[in-house]
């Protein structure tokens, strides 16, 4: 089976062609805020103005192959409410154009599914951290359950938020993690976990002050070691409540070494396998939305043209998973 897979969620517009065994075809597109933040509407124009260029390029290799594409997938939510909805009526239309069916994907379930095609995974606890999203997700009775999840700021805007304070440019994470790599001393900051949730916003702003006072280098140190504690921690209170022996790192944060270095530490000592797919993977790509929109066709889960409206706050708990 062959699925077009369209992503436009925020920053990254990205079409992909893959089938059960590996992607045939990605092309993306990266909105670039001139300063500052990511503008919506910006971000929706430059998606529209470069939805034909990655589509064509996409459909070309389809051509070229003579492959027969299946079933339209594209990202119905969570995000940008003017990106999503360029994105959707892309999608509506090539459905219409090609006569398949549409499927409307859950942005954060596709990073899960993705990772799970890629590793090897099979039933993980996952830890989900990117710009937008920080949550601990285990799969029980049907539903990817949310155990734990940041109560304010994901940590990628936390370390985004910090490093554009202190004068570094976004995006900020694989800036403090180099800086990082020079300290030489641990400066506390506040470590929030309440319950099974994680709070970034007053550490945020803790560390903005500290650098004031303190190394740069110092505070970037302590920034993620306090941070990635806080997500080991509930990560490893959920592989014990969910009963799992895996640990699935994904979304653009688990880029990061230290990160993964942690949990593969937390995992060693609790007998539980971890996996980390490859970068390109992590972060929001046209691939994980076009294979997870082949495993929901194969059981036979679409979305008729009236169900595909676009949907900016969509609850990765809300989808019934069924194809697991
Ligand atoms: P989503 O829509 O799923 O929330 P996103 O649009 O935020 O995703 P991602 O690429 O998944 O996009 O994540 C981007 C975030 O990852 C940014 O906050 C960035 O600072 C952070 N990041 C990237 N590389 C690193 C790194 N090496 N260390 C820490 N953070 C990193
Ligand atoms: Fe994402």
């Amino acid at each position: 089976m062959i699925v077009l897979g369209l992503e436009g969620t925020a920053w990254n517009l990205s079409c992909a062609l893959v089938d059960e065994e590996d992607v045939i075809a990605e092309r993306s597109a990266t909105y670039v805020p001139a300063k500052g933040g990511i503008h919506p509407r910006e971000a929706a124009q430059h998606h529209a103005e470069h939805m034909a260029g990655v589509v064509k390029a996409v459909l070309d290799v389809a051509r070229k192959d003579d492959l027969t594409i299946e079933a339209v997938a594209f990202s119905q939510g969570p995000g940008l409410g003017p990106c999503l909805r360029t994105v959707a009526t892309a999608a509506r239309a090539l459905s219409l154009r090609f006569n398949v069916p549409l499927i409307g994907v859950n942005h954060c379930i596709a990073h899960i599914e993705v990772g799970k095609w890629k590793t090897g995974a099979t039933d993980p606890v996952v830890l989900y951290v990117s710009g937008g999203n920080s949550q601990v997700l285990a799969l029980r009775r049907g539903r990817y359950r949310i155990f734990g999840e940041t109560l304010d700021i994901s940590v990628g805007n936390a370390l985004d938020k910090f490093a554009r304070q202190v004068g570094l440019s976004h995006p900020g994470g694989p800036k403090v993690e180099k800086l990082a790599k020079s300290s030489k001393e641990y400066i506390p900051l506040p470590y929030v976990v309440k319950g099974m949730d994680f709070s970034f916003s007053g550490l945020s702003t803790a560390a903005a002050q500290a650098a004031k006072k303190h190394d740069l280098a110092d505070v970037c140190h302590s920034f993620q070691e306090t941070a990635f504690a806080m997500l080991v921690e509930v990560s490893e209170r959920a592989l014990a409540h969910a009963e799992k022996k895996e640990v699935l790192l994904v979304g653009g944060v688990g880029a990061n070494s230290r990160l993964r270095e942690m949990l593969n530490i937390m995992c060693e000592e609790r007998g539980a396998k971890f996996y980390v797919p490859e970068k390109k993977f992590m972060g929001d790509n046209g691939s994980m939305i076009a294979y997870t929109g082949l495993v929901m066709m194969k059981c036979g889960v679409t979305t008729p043209l009236a169900e595909s409206r676009v949907r900016p706050g969509y609850r990765t708990d809300e989808v019934v998973v069924t194809w697991q």
